[in-house]
């Protein structure tokens, strides 16, 4: 007996495939029935039954290689965490700018774009019950932060401009458990992930989007409207690991100032976490 195939979706182009989100939502994409076409400038680990285009955002050929034929284009390549302005504005701005303009040119109809919570990462936690809109003005903590602001500006402007459909994504915290106090709030756990991006490439999410990325977590604060109208619908909860988180981050888990002040948390004190490069 072989396996019943998922029905056939089209050719979905993933930039940053090598990377450790990338490896949460490929599984998922291809049981969802996409064909996936990965792009990174790094080999991966594990090419998953993908085909792979190893380059770079910046190179203009390699793009037009990987976007050619696609129903959309997931945009995740990019520095993770803070770094100098000069890296920062390099790759995650210059390179959503080349990653969009790629897609236009290919007449590819969607961009599904990796924001981040700490776009808005100074905005205050909010009052216990209270849940912030998935458009709460920017309010960058980091250079990081100001990069994926304006990631989700020239994901407006491709919509305005040229009629693409674009969902920014503000994911909050992917990690494979929660591993701190704030995360039992802000917690986006692997699974769900690849139920977002599902979501966001679905008929359903149409026009210009900002959606954060979260699970249905019991203590959280980010509103999962935006997410309901693209039909995410989220099924971890960070409170199932409540009384298991890890020993060393015991202060942590009583919850740092930063964490109870901002929803960047550390992120958004003058002492944020940087990014160092695989070796
Ligand atoms: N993981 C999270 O919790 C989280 C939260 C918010 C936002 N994000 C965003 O999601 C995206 C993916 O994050 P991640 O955790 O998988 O990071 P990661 O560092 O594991 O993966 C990023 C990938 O991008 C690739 N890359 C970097 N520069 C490139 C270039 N110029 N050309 C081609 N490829 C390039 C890297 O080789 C790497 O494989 C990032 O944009 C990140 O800002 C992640």
């Amino acid at each position: 007996m072989t396996e019943p195939q998922p029905a056939r979706r089209g050719r979905i182009a993933l930039t940053g495939a090598a990377g450790s989100l990338a490896r949460d939502i490929i599984p998922h994409l291809r049981r969802c029935g996409y064909e996936l076409v990965c792009l990174d400038q790094a080999e991966p680990a594990d090419p998953m039954g993908c085909e792979w285009v190893i380059g770079s955002i910046h190179d203009a050929d390699r793009l037009r290689e990987a976007f050619a034929g696609c129903a959309a284009v997931v945009h995740l390549a990019g520095i993770p965490l803070e770094a100098s302005w000069e890296e920062i504005s390099r790759t995650n701005i210059d390179g959503t700018q080349a990653v969009l303009e790629a897609a236009r040119a290919a007449d590819v109809p969607k961009a599904v774009l990796a924001s981040s919570i700490h776009a808005t990462g100074y905005t205050p936690v909010p009052a216990e019950g209270d849940l912030l809109p998935d458009d709460v003005p920017v309010r960058p903590n980091t250079f990081y932060g100001v990069s994926k602001a304006a990631v989700e500006a020239l994901g407006s402007l491709y919509a305005d401009r040229h009629g693409l459909d674009v969902v920014c994504l503000r994911i909050a915290s992917r990690f494979a458990r929660p591993e701190n106090e704030r995360m039992l709030s802000t917690w986006l756990s692997p699974a769900d992930a690849g139920r977002l991006f599902e979501a966001a490439l679905s008929e359903a999410a149409k026009g210009f989007r900002i959606v954060w990325g979260v699970s249905r977590n019991t203590r959280g604060y980010l509103s999962p409207d935006g997410g309901r109208a693209i039909g995410f619908f989220p099924e971890d909860d960070a409170e199932a690991y409540a009384g298991e988180l890890p020993a060393d981050a015991a202060g942590a888990a009583q919850g740092s100032e930063w964490d109870r002040r901002c929803i960047g948390g550390v992120f958004s004190s003058p002492e944020p976490p940087m990014f160092s490069p695989r070796a």
